[in-house]
């Protein structure tokens, strides 16, 4: 299977997940630092102080980066760049100079997320996503990174999956900042909708000829047994891909909870939220079995994958036909012109061999049939640009912390070591040929 001459390969990454030096060179914290250096937030007490220590680590991680595909997406972190008066912080600006300097050095083009998910506490104590000011904050703070940085980084996504950020964040509060409850869910999720149109038409004004997307889940939504509610399909639908894929498309919420986001919409907000985005990033796992759990907001909660679906080591199911179903119907229902895979991936916990290799052959198998169900849509009609796979390295993954691994590159976290997974090979001949290499 080919795939077309200027395909977008790529790896992708985040800042929290993978840098470490949480209070280096004047950092300051961020939602993340505080919520997994509170008791009883992280999987085993883990937290993202060291991570991959890839601030310390930069000269290392360009070579491997730079090794296996020629896109790289990495997140900058807010409170590493601005204190809270607004002021350049700029040995941590610096970091990214290097980075940015390191990958055109090596001849990586650069695909920058401006926010994944660590918000400056400061902001947070200033009601974070909740306050309508923080739509003009990612707006303010977009600008900035163009200013430091838009004379060598021109592809930049705005704002990584909005419905995760809403919805573990401010709703059932498992992620930073950890909230629950609806009302602050639904106030977030609006913020956060309001936020991506107004920092768009910011940059955009701003450098013209630069390309300005923002990442969204999008998802098949599934009940977990017969007996499932119809409401709660309804729901879980709207909380992963409707509350911020319909306004953004169509300027109106999904009317399951239209009523809900009601008291918080002003004049001109949906005019605001309702955007053309120059792409969509795009990103998929597998579908999601959910369940009525009246334990949680809104009655709804994840449920048991059912019994002979295949599984990641993680736990997530194996289903690339729904990738390639989910792709046509989104391409059916808001019809984009530009996508790209922004993530897909999937998580095991590899170990390197006594004879120092990675082999992780699952993995293969999960990115070439999921690469393979892109190239299937595709060939269906959906204008797919480009693949990030999630992600280049082992990392923190949120309230799982360390134990699952996405990463092509191990990384033992005593030691830093990084050893090179037998599937960034296989991925870097699949960036390098352009062509699957096993049949999907
Ligand atoms: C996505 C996140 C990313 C990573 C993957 C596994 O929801 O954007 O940071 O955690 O899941």
């Amino acid at each position: 299977m080919t795939l077309p001459e200027d395909f977008v390969w790529g790896t992708s990454t985040a800042a929290y997940q993978i840098e470490g030096g949480w209070n280096a060179d004047g950092k300051k914290p961020s939602i993340w630092d505080v919520f997994s250096h509170t008791p009883g937030k992280i999987l085993n007490g883990d937290n993202g102080d060291i991570a991959c220590d890839h601030y310390n680590r930069l000269a290392e991680d360009l070579d491997i980066i730079s090794g296996v595909a020629p896109n790289y997406r990495f997140s900058f972190s807010w409170p590493r760049i601005l204190d809270e008066n607004g002021h350049v912080l700029p040995r941590g600006a610096d970091f990214y100079n290097r980075l940015i300097d390191g990958l055109a050095a090596r001849g990586v083009i650069p695909w920058a997320t401006v926010f994944h998910w660590d918000l400056p506490q400061y902001l947070q104590d200033r009601g974070g996503w909740q306050n309508r000011d923080s739509a003009g904050w990612l707006a303010d703070f977009s600008l900035r990174l163009m200013d430091l940085f838009g004379d060598r980084v021109c592809n930049w996504m705005i704002f990584n999956e909005p419905n995760v950020h809403a919805w573990f964040g401010h709703c059932n509060g498992i992620h930073a900042p950890g909230i629950k409850g609806t009302d602050t869910y639904l106030r977030a999720a609006h913020n956060i909708n309001r936020a991506i149109g107004c920092a768009y038409r910011a940059m955009k004004s701003a450098r013209p000829r630069h390309t300005v997307g923002s990442t969204y889940q999008v998802v098949d939504i599934r009940p977990s047994t017969p007996g499932t509610s119809a409401r709660a399909v309804q729901t879980m639908d709207a909380i992963w891909n409707a509350n911020f894929l319909d306004p953004l498309f169509r300027g109106a919420y999904p009317e399951i909870m239209a009523g809900g986001f009601a008291p918080y919409i002003q004049d001109g907000d949906m005019d605001m939220i309702k955007t053309d985005l120059d792409f969509i990033g795009v990103q998929h796992y597998n579908p999601i079995y959910i369940a009525d759990n009246d334990q949680w907001p809104f009655g709804v909660f994840f449920g048991d994958v059912p019994a002979g679906i295949p599984k990641t080591g993680y736990g997530w199911p194996i289903l690339p036909g729904a990738f390639k179903d989910t792709l046509i119907e989104f391409h059916q229902r808001y019809n984009h012109p530009s996508l790209l895979i922004t993530e897909n991936g999937a998580a095991y916990l590899d170990e390197v061999d006594a004879d120092g290799k990675c082999r992780d052959a699952w993995r293969i198998d999960y990115l070439n049939d999921h690469i393979g169900a892109v190239a299937g849509a595709m060939a269906a009609g959906v204008p797919v640009k480009g693949y990030f796979v999630w992600s280049l390295f082992d990392n923190f993954e949120w309230a799982d912390g360390y134990k699952y691994r996405f990463g092509l590159v191990h990384v033992d976290y005593k030691t830093g070591k990084r050893t090179r997974k037998d599937s960034y090979d296989w991925y870097g001949t699949v960036a390098r040929e352009n062509k699957l290499t096993k049949a999907a």
